[in-house]
């Protein structure tokens, strides 16, 4: 028997970062829009836990235990009393360390293959729970749609999407380290007195109506000005973005993807071709969004 799980990207349409908890994590108003960018988990039974992953980032995918697959695999085997003898193999498409959750989606992906291939019986609040201690972006991995995160990003409320919306995601050369831009932007907050972490209500709302202006003028990541510390080329591609005639633009999470909201399929296909065009990204690539969560296919 082997089961697959298809699981899509997300995109932070607004993230807001408070300043850095005891913990050394920081409180966020997290809202996650789940886009049509998937990677494909397969489980299938095996001698011992393996994972191998195929794509054309393969390669940056670590296949030891700290791929959070494998880590979802492990808990939930621990839980149940069982093995984690299994093959788990990753088909991405997602961008590798790309601010999309790419890792986040494969360990909700295995998390849930693991589940129907053992048949465990855990309910939907169990595997929220262990998605929450895999990492702060995971939970929603396994949701999808849109909703807002607050805690460190692992507590979630569903949100209401009144309206398909067009995106396009320009892909940057290599990665960046997701706590590396947040020390970042400790660096660059000092000394100022960083406000609470609030969810924007013109942003709500014009998800809830499928406003598309309204979204693209309410776009917000905290993050950003880390990540073009970071990585400055990465003002490029928001530039020529914007100049094909996206209607909103940002930095996706912690990078160093840059993502478009546009105004139509077509109005994004122009955009993705001018991104292309402009030697600023190593690919354009077009999605929808809302997605649907992890789902077995
Ligand atoms: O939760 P996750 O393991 O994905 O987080 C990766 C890193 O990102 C953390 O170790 C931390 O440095 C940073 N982070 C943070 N605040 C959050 C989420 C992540 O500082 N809310």
């Amino acid at each position: 028997m082997t089961v697959t799980v298809r699981v899509p990207a997300k995109v932070n349409v607004q993230l807001a970062v408070g300043a850095a908890r005891p913990d050394g994590f920081h409180d966020l108003a997290n809202v996650f829009l789940a886009v049509g960018l998937y990677d494909e988990i397969t489980a299938t039974p095996a001698e011992e836990l393996r994972i191998t992953c195929e794509g054309p980032d393969a390669d940056q995918v670590p296949l030891d235990h700290s791929n959070l697959a494998a880590r979802a695999a492990i808990e939930l085997a621990r839980r149940y009393g069982r093995t984690p003898d299994v093959h788990i193999h990753i088909a991405k498409d997602i961008p590798v360390a790309g601010g999309m959750a790419g890792g986040s989606a494969d360990g909700a992906g295995a998390l849930l293959a693991c589940d129907a291939l053992w048949g465990t019986g855990a309910t939907r609040e169990e595997l929220l729970e262990i998605c929450a201690e895999l990492g702060s972006d995971v939970p929603f991995s396994l949701v999808g749609g849109a909703a807002l995160g607050t805690g460190r990003g692992e507590k979630l409320t569903a949100l209401e999407v009144g309206g398909t919306f067009y995106w396009v995601f320009a892909l940057a050369d290599g990665g960046l380290s997701t706590p590396a831009v947040f020390r970042e932007f400790d660096r660059l907050t000092e000394g100022t007195e960083v406000p609470e972490p609030v969810a924007s209500p013109e942003l709500l709302d014009a998800l809830a109506k499928g406003d598309v202006h309204a979204l693209a003028a309410s776009l917000v990541n905290d993050l950003q000005p880390a990540a073009l510390s970071l990585r400055p080329s990465l003002a490029d591609t928001l530039d020529a973005g914007t100049a094909a005639g996206a209607l909103g633009a940002l930095v996706s999470g912690s990078g160093p993807t840059t993502a478009f909201l546009c105004e139509s399929a077509e109005a994004a296909e122009k955009v993705a071709e001018a991104l292309r065009a402009s030697g600023t990204c190593r690919a354009a690539r077009v999605a929808q969004g809302a997605a649907v969560g992890a789902t077995v296919v």
